[in-house]
């Protein structure tokens, strides 16, 4: 009797925390191969956005305007994804609303996320010269109004590139400092903001309170989680949070709706940014 109550509870377990990628909507599961498949795209249980539905943006770039200016901090090595087709949305509304944006795509740029030694004093107390590729990029985090960051969820934190992103350029001395009464965020002026799209969260699409009415007290339980990770990154520089635009609701790939379908995510995304950025 006892081991039948474990057994049950061991199942009951492994289906409450079941893999997200084994009920993501992208696809159904993909199958097991021990050899790449020649056509991965149509097998993945990634999102792969149909390439007739794809679009491409080019930022407009940072000037010397007093137009508000959004960073975006993208992690993800597939411009083919919903994730990346979040980031070209949100870039599209922000230049139409009248604002500057600038891209960094760390993929695109190599950037090298690992913290090593030799400027880990730099970024722990502010010592010595900036790394190279650090001061390449603080210039753009320091003309910023908004940081965007933009990953795919990947074991339920930012992934590796744009958390060595944050490690790395967001240093001492330059992010925060020492004062007599503790820390000092020295980003007081600007909000960071996370677009996000995952393989199971709950089911929802956007922040706490988003859920769809099907697992709301999962889908809530996360994005609370995520929030409190968020607010004190953002305190920790000075910085405002401005919340998540989370996704679970991936058009599957081979959906016969899948124009109305993404369609319907990118509106939602633009319509969260219009209350969330006041546009
Ligand atoms: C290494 C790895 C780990 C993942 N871990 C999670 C996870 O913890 N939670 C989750 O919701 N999805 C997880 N996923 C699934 C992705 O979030 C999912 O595939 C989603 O569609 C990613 O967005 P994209 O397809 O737009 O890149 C993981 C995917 C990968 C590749």
């Amino acid at each position: 009797m006892r081991n039948l109550t474990l057994l049950l509870l061991c199942g009951l377990f492994s289906a409450s925390v079941s893999a997200a990628d084994a009920v993501s909507g992208a696809t159904a599961k993909a199958p097991a191969s021990s050899v790449m498949p020649e056509n991965v795209d149509a097998v993945t249980s990634a999102s792969v956005v149909p390439a007739a539905h794809r679009q491409t943006v080019k930022p407009n770039g940072f000037t010397k305007s007093d137009k508000k200016k959004v960073l975006f901090v993208v992690g993800d090595p597939r411009h083919e994804s919903v994730e990346w087709d979040l980031v070209n949305t949100a870039m599209a509304h922000f230049m139409k609303k009248g604002l500057e944006v600038e891209l960094r795509d760390l993929y695109e740029i190599g950037f090298s996320p690992v913290l090593p030694r030799e400027s880990f004093f730099h970024a722990k107390d502010g010592f010595g010269k900036a790394p190279e590729d650090v001061a390449r990029e603080q210039p753009y985090v320091a003309a910023a109004d908004y940081i965007v960051f933009a990953y795919p969820n990947w074991h339920d934190s930012p992934n590796a590139i744009v958390k060595g992103y944050m490690e790395r350029v967001f240093s001492k001395q330059f992010a925060y400092r020492d004062t007599e009464k503790g820390l000092e965020g020295l980003l007081k002026d600007k909000a960071i903001y996370t677009i996000f799209n995952a393989g199971w969260i709950g089911q929802g699409r956007g922040d706490v309170g988003d859920g769809i009415g099907k697992s709301d007290a999962i889908w809530d339980r996360y994005l609370n989680a995520y929030k409190v990770v968020d607010d004190d990154t953002a305190d920790f520089w000075g910085a405002k949070n401005l919340g998540r635009f989370a996704n679970d609701q991936t058009p599957a790939n081979l959906s016969k709706n899948y124009d109305k379908e993404i369609e319907a995510l990118r509106a939602d995304l633009r319509k969260k940014l219009d209350k969330v950025f006041g546009l």
